[in-house]
């Protein structure tokens, strides 16, 4: 039996977490200064009997008078490759490329929510970093309103550090044990903003715990004497407090309860729609990442599988490797899930060190045809905004096995 996409484990839970969590008192004696939060790339060769290909971005959502916006966001062809020097290897043993993102695109208009999913080691982290301007892209663009990120001032680089801000997995780990919540979530105001006077910054501080469900009389309180999901509330109300253009969350839920995890998806959701946010919401589980994206991009060893909109990327896919992704959901139903079959997505994520040849998925892919060795499989455009990187689609799909697996 396969998990109906309408199940919907976020829809419901909504407003304030732990609110009567026990909060222990002593708050630590002292408060010290914040620690703020490839083999050379595969060449781009399209499947040999591949129709042709369209590789650009979605255009934006239509605004209210049906045209649509100039995207906030705009990725071409970004590539990201890490240096990697074997143990123990002589100074002069040359490096090898590792490469976390291989050449992807897409785009993200104002007020939009991308969700981006893939396994552990798909590239989803380091094409946030190189999105926030963290770490250097090593081919391809990313414009951001407009502006080529790799060419930008050292004072547009600032006004781009306000503008695009992150939530981190770790809540805890993000914030810092020795300041405050109240100084926490200022920070990045008083950094950024140092003439805000001081009347102001607490103002917008005590607002936003408010906006994100925190009493403001806990401004003085520090973070181990909050749970996990008030952590995060504190590290969302961190991010927004310059008013960003685009909100990053990479993986904010994934080290929460799963009681909680729905909540703070739904406070995202609601911040994002109220404030007219950009979003993109990294995460491995799709059944996350479909209640706050209306998009959704699939992304495996850096590269881009399929992009549609959410509902029919999930009870539609088309791409072999999110129907396994749809198949291995697990059922909500401990019985049910002890007793299913689970044929699909066997083996282990290849070495972005050296990636399959041609299709990057055909070492795992159920579906794979000798020439899926041969060349890059072309993006298809399926209309509507669907793209899928995979000629054979259309065979049947791997959800149609899985369900007559389950019976
Ligand atoms: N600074 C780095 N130096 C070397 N390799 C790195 C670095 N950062 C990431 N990688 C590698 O790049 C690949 C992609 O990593 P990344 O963290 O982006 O994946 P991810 O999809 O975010 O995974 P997860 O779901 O586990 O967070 C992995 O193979 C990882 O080991
Ligand atoms: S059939 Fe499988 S291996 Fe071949 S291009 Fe499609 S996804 Fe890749
Ligand atoms: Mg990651």
């Amino acid at each position: 039996m396969m998990t109906d996409p309408k199940d919907d484990k976020f829809a419901e839970a909504s407003g304030r977490d732990e609110a009567g969590d026990p909060i222990p008192a002593a708050p630590p004696a002292s408060a010290t200064p914040v620690a703020t939060p490839p083999s050379p790339a595969p060449a781009e060769v399209a499947h040999k009997d591949a129709p042709v290909a369209k590789e650009a971005g979605n255009a934006g959502r239509p605004d209210r008078t049906g045209k649509r916006a100039a995207p906030i966001l705009r990725v071409e062809d970004l590539r990201v490759a890490f240096d990697i020097r074997p143990r123990g290897a002589w100074p002069w043993t040359p490096s090898k490329k590792l490469h976390a993102v291989g050449g992807i695109s897409f785009d993200l208009a104002p007020g939009e929510s991308l969700g981006v999913v893939g396994e552990s080691g798909s590239g989803k982290s380091t094409l946030a970093r190189a999105i926030v301007g963290t770490i250097p892209s090593t081919g391809g663009r990313i414009e951001f309103e407009g502006q080529d990120l790799a060419s930008m001032s050292e004072r547009q680089r600032r006004v781009h550090r306000k503008d695009v801000q992150m939530v981190f997995q770790d809540p805890l780990a993000a914030l810092n044990p020795r300041m405050t919540v109240g100084d926490i979530i200022a920070e990045p105001l008083v950094t950024h903003e140092p003439k805000t006077p001081r009347k102001e910054v607490r103002r917008r501080v005590a607002e936003l715990m408010e906006r994100v469900g925190l009493l403001p009389n806990l401004v003085s309180r520090y973070p181990h004497e909050f749970s996990g999901g008030q952590c995060q509330r504190i590290g969302i109300a961190r991010a927004l407090i310059l008013r960003p253009k685009l909100l990053i969350c990479d993986e904010p839920v994934s080290a929460l309860d799963v009681s909680v995890q729905a909540q703070v998806v739904n406070l995202l959701k609601e911040l994002q729609r109220d404030m007219g946010l950009a979003m993109i919401f990294i995460a491995h589980d799709l059944s996350v990442v479909k209640h706050v994206s209306d998009r959704i991009v699939v992304m495996y060893l850096g590269r881009v599988m399929e992009v549609a909109k959410s509902k029919p990327l999930v009870t539609n896919p088309e791409h072999p490797y999110t129907q396994a992704l749809i198949a291995s959901v697990p059922i909500p139903d401990p019985v049910l899930e002890r007793a299913r079959k689970r044929p699909v997505l066997g083996g282990e994520l290849p070495s972005p060190m050296s990636p399959p040849s041609g299709c990057v998925f055909r070492t795992r892919c159920p579906k794979a045809h000798p020439d899926c060795a041969d060349g890059l499989p072309p993006m298809l455009d399926l209309g509507d905004g669907h793209r899928v990187a995979c000629p054979y689609h259309e065979e049947p799909s791997v959800l149609d096995a899985a369900r007559q697996m389950a019976g």
